[in-house]
């Protein structure tokens, strides 16, 4: 949940940066994605908003996997995601890497 929520701030402030950046740069046109990544629906309204106010494209990022409601039980120290919180070195598979994966195993 802190990777999740440190790669969604990651992606916010570049794509703020790149908002800047379009005030100062009037000769390159600038297009601006606000991706995003939630499991329950709180984040993908923060998203939603933020991406009308920038004009921005919206990209949601998914798990293969989607996480169930026991797998967000933050009380539970064994839960889904309490144990990819816990390790470091946990990234779960996201919808489209999965879905390229496949791609290239087919061609
Ligand atoms: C692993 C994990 C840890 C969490 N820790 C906290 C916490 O410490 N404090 C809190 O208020 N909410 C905590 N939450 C709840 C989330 O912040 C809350 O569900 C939020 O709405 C998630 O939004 P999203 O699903 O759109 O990302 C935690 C959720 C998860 C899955």
């Amino acid at each position: 949940m802190k990777k999740i929520v440190m790669m969604l701030t990651a992606v916010l402030a570049i794509s703020l940066s790149a908002c800047s950046q379009k005030k100062t740069e009037t000769t390159m046109e600038q297009k601006v994605l606000v991706a995003y990544f939630s499991a329950s629906g709180t984040t993908r309204g923060v998203a939603q908003q933020l991406a009308e106010v920038a004009g921005a494209d919206l990209h949601e990022i998914k798990p293969e996997q989607p996480y169930t409601d026991a797998d967000l039980d933050w009380n539970d120290k064994q839960s889904r995601s309490s144990v990819e919180m816990q390790d470091k070195h946990s990234f779960p598979l996201l919808h489209q890497e999965a879905a390229a994966s496949r791609k290239r195993v087919l061609t």
